[in-house]
């Protein structure tokens, strides 16, 4: 049933194009959301019909003579495939199958994406804006670093708390764990810290998350992710990114080295009821969003460091990322794939491995699976 469902869907998106013109290159479509007869270029009139096809040319025959409609339509998308909702799609035919590339990652993405059944959607539109830095502070942060938590994110933390209470008993969660693929995934995990959604997203939607939805969770997905896993942040290696359970997904569009432009949306349950959809929406506004109070920590640090990167003697820095060097382990009783201290740099070492290999590759031939390996990242310290 799901097989027929997806094949129907990749039937659909098979039509796929790149949104530019095949005259002089002009934007084709402007709207992020919407339905079209037609798309009708803005500039000289080329029309084309809602598969991609190029249909009329204005004077076509007193100024061209004949136009070829199938070399003119616009560029395909040659490879698509989905996952749980999400579409991929890559304009190199190359690139070794969806499955094989999410591999381990998987099973952690099912976190936010097979809770329950009837999978998610997304609700109030993308939302855009851009920071000055470079793509790969914003997905390493979202893979690996759940360590910048409880220092940059305090702030607003203390602000969610009860009135009267004492600012110093704001604890963080001490317990969970870490997770890195070695196609450059990363995510990372508090387990077992309830109250943590209710303080970020209020009272409806930790309702609905740790009480609502949790028995069907459990029973889809077992205990430690239907019932355990709080607070996540997760990676797919390149530019994906998402915190289940908070439930806001960005992609990370590098617009040249120092700038992003990041397109967020946000994820509910289908079947949600109504008002928790439109809580979960005002909630991930509040915190994760262009002018959210969490975001703005983020983006802080990352334009910051950013800036210090001009500097000749500053982009020659050798920076430490050993945390976890000798903890990472393959045999958690309970969770998939090379695991750490939920406190750990693993998974961005995993990461920046991966780009490396990725950008030293002829081709997807040369790439092994694992990228670079903590010993050598150790050797490189140790001989600085
Ligand atoms: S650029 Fe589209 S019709 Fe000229
Ligand atoms: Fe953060």
């Amino acid at each position: 049933m799901a097989f027929t469902s997806k094949v129907r869907l990749l039937r659909i998106l098979s039509s796929l194009f790149m949104n530019q013109c095949r005259h002089r290159g002009m934007r084709l479509c402007r709207a992020d959301a919407g339905n079209s007869k037609a798309f009708v270029c803005s500039y000289h009139g080329w029309a084309y019909d809602i598969a991609g096809k190029l249909v009329d040319v204005p004077f076509e025959d007193r100024a061209y003579g004949k136009v070829d409609k199938e070399q003119w339509s616009p560029i395909k998308v040659p490879c698509l495939d989905t996952y749980k909702g999400l579409i991929f799609g890559c304009w190199d035919e190359q690139v070794p199958p969806l499955e094989e590339h999410l591999g381990g990652m998987k099973w952690y993405m099912d976190l936010m994406f097979d809770r329950v059944e009837g999978g998610t959607e997304a609700v109030g539109g993308v939302h855009k804006w851009v920071i000055d830095c470079n793509w790969k502070f914003a997905a390493e942060q979202f893979c690996s670093d759940m360590y910048h938590a409880p220092f940059s994110h305090i702030s607003p933390v203390i602000a969610a708390m009860p009135p009267g209470a004492d600012p110093s008993q704001a604890a963080w969660p001490m317990e969970g764990r870490q997770f890195s693929d070695p196609n450059g995934h990363g995510t990372g995990f508090f387990l077992n810290a309830p109250g943590f959604l209710q303080a970020l997203l209020g009272e409806e939607v930790a309702t609905y998350y740790e009480e609502t939805s949790r028995p069907e969770a459990i029973a889809r997905l077992g205990e430690i992710r239907g019932a355990q896993m709080d607070g996540s942040h997760m990676t797919v290696f390149p530019s994906l990114s998402f915190l289940p359970a908070i439930n806001t997904l960005r992609a990370w569009h590098p617009r040249g080295p120092n700038q992003i432009e990041v397109w967020a949306l946000t994820i509910v349950d289908k079947k949600a009821p109504a008002s928790v959809k439109d809580a979960y929406r005002k909630a991930v506004l509040r915190t994760f969003s262009a002018g959210g109070i969490l975001e703005q920590d983020d983006g802080e640090n990352w334009t910051e460091i950013q800036k210090i990167l001009r500097g000749h003697k500053a982009r020659q820095t050798l920076f430490n990322a050993q945390m976890g060097i000798d903890n990472d382990r393959h045999d958690d009783p309970d969770l998939p794939g090379k695991t750490n201290y939920v406190y750990s740099e693993m998974a961005a070492r995993g990461f920046y491995g991966r780009w490396q290999e990725m950008m030293m590759a002829e081709s997807w031939a040369d790439l092994s699976c694992g990228g670079v390996s903590d010993d050598s990242i150790k050797g490189e310290a140790d001989n600085a």
